[in-house]
């Protein structure tokens, strides 16, 4: 029989606590050879632009190369594997784009329910951000058959209201790639943390992308001033990506 990567919640607590995921097994999940045939296998498809084109082939290159000895996780493969691992009922993204991102959490989990942060900026990274609607049809063309929500506008206003209004609100699963500025990703980290469901995965994009140097420096500072997080970085190629388990 295979092995499940699923969280294991009913087992009982131990010394150890929970058996949940920790982040070292999701790096290793994201970026082993059946996750990398699983993603290659739709990869293609997603908002077919000139990024998304060029990334298709820095993966394929990469394993044609070095087979499955080739470790690199990126925003894709670290939310595809994170969401079918955990199989979120709720997720929130901040900073949506062309749904790439989003429509990898759904290929892992088709049920979760989306809460879809962005304020759609006019040709954002030289492409057309043109908003829900594309973003509604490619998550339907990848499959996604649960809820899905905008927020359409700027998170340091709405992050703030519908945490306001709604406290109670849980995520099993978030991403910040919204705002790239020092300030403002972190404002987007410190907002979504606490409403980061207990074992859930918060994922941040981005920590050695050129353009921003300084995301790296943003991400531990926030990681050591919540002490919840379990972190994990990855910087050694492309454009580098963190993430962290929410251990209580
Ligand atoms: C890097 S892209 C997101 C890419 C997407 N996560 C993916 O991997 O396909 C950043 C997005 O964040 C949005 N954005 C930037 N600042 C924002 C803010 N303060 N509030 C809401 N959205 C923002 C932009 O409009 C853009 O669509």
């Amino acid at each position: 029989m295979g092995m499940s990567h699923t969280s294991g919640e009913s087992a009982s607590r131990g010394p150890y606590g929970i058996p949940r995921i920790n982040v070292t097994t999701l790096a290793r999940i994201a970026s082993s050879p059946s996750t990398w045939s699983e993603i290659l296998g739709f990869h293609g498809e997603l908002a077919s632009d000139d990024y998304v084109r060029y990334a298709d082939g820095f993966y394929r290159d990469n394993i044609r190369r070095y087979g499955d000895d080739w470790h690199y996780l990126d925003i894709v493969n670290v939310l595809y594997a994170t969401s079918k691992a955990l199989q979120p009922k709720t997720y929130l993204e901040v900073g949506v784009r062309r749904g790439r991102s989003a429509c990898a959490v759904a290929r892992g989990c088709p049920t979760v329910d989306i809460v879809a942060v962005d304020m759609w900026q006019k040709n954002y990274a030289g492409m057309e951000n043109p908003g829900p609607e594309l973003v509604t049809s490619e998550l339907l063309k990848q499959g996604h058959r649960g809820g899905l929500a905008f927020a359409n506008g700027n998170s340091h206003v709405l992050l703030p209201q519908l945490f306001q209004r709604r406290p109670q609100l849980r995520f099993d699963l978030i991403t910040v790639d919204g705002d790239h500025s020092p300030d403002g990703a972190y404002r987007d980290l410190c907002d979504v943390a606490p409403q980061l469901e207990a074992g859930g995965v918060l994922v941040f994009d981005d920590i050695s992308h050129p353009a921003h140097p300084y995301l790296l420096t943003v991400w531990r500072k926030f990681v050591a001033e919540h002490s919840y997080l379990s972190s994990f970085e990855y910087v050694e190629q492309g454009y580098g990506v963190a993430f962290a388990v929410r251990t209580q």
